[in-house]
């Protein structure tokens, strides 16, 4: 059963994230941090974050934050120095929030070193800030589905927290609802923070759960009809037994469609 103010929401935040044109390519600067302060990033994602896309992370300006919506989102960076870096650039998975406007993003070092051409990586390095271009791509995990990891917080049977792993694609996830297993009766879950959502309205036994996310040029269900077993743990990450692969459209000109 869908909530009235669910399908509010929905419409709100799929409009206002047709705004900030996903697929235009942006001009900036990039700058880089460590790669250990990466498990600290906004989005939640802890440890974790470092095994996601090769360590390949960014943190990104609020625009491109979201409040948390734009957590786990990947971006196709090159830096505009041709006798320094590739024309490919390379693919940056959002898990932080960048607080200083000056650069749209903060690499780890390995990706910032990733735009470099090869043997060059270090004179990239050395520049500190470069000019770039850069533009959302989907995200592909080839032998990975969608995972929820159970968080800390959580406390059977009255609250649950997860957050959501290697999510593919190029959508947002706007709302998620869980039930138990071959019941219809959902409890929505809310947005906490970062990649994180939680419900005070925990079913019982094992649980399943649906994704409205945005696809299209709006939004699209996804079930992950079992996912949690009735012996559910924190801190263990669960296989959804989906891979979300939609690209979101909007009405971006020019879209950018080519291949760096
Ligand atoms: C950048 O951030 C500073 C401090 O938060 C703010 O005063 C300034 O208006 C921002 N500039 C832009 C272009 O957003
Ligand atoms: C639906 O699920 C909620 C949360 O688990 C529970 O509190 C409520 O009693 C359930 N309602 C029905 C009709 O089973």
């Amino acid at each position: 059963m869908a909530q009235p103010h669910f399908l509010c929401m929905l419409l709100f935040l799929v409009l206002s994230s047709a705004t900030a044109c996903d697929r235009c390519v942006h001009q900036s600067k990039a700058s880089y941090f460590s790669d250990a302060a990466a498990s600290s990033g906004a989005c939640g994602y802890g440890s974790l974050a470092l095994t996601i896309s090769g360590g390949h992370l960014a943190a990104g300006v609020s625009s491109l934050y979201k409040q948390g919506a734009g957590c786990g989102a990947c971006f196709q960076i090159r830096c505009k120095d041709s006798k320094l870096c590739s024309s490919k650039g390379t693919k940056v998975t959002l898990t932080d929030l960048n607080h200083n406007n000056q650069t749209d993003f903060v690499l780890t070092s390995r990706a910032f070193m990733a735009m470099a051409n090869k043997g060059k990586g270090q004179d990239v390095l050395k520049l500190g800030v470069v000019d770039v271009e850069y533009k959302r791509v989907p995200c592909e995990y080839k032998n990975q589905n969608l995972a929820i990891r159970v968080e800390e917080s959580s406390q059977k049977p009255y609250y649950l927290a997860i957050k959501l792993i290697y999510q593919g694609g190029q959508t947002e996830i706007v709302a998620i609802d869980v039930a138990q297993v071959g019941s219809s009766n959902w409890s929505f879950m809310t947005k906490n923070y970062g990649a994180v959502w939680d419900t005070s309205r925990v079913p019982n036994g094992a649980l399943q759960f649906r994704f409205v996310v945005t696809s299209g040029y709006d939004g699209k269900w996804v079930w992950a009809k079992n996912v949690l077993p009735t012996d559910w743990k924190i801190g263990v990450i669960y296989d959804s037994g989906v891979q979300i692969t939609d690209i979101a459209q909007e009405g971006c000109s020019p879209c950018d469609d080519g291949n760096w």
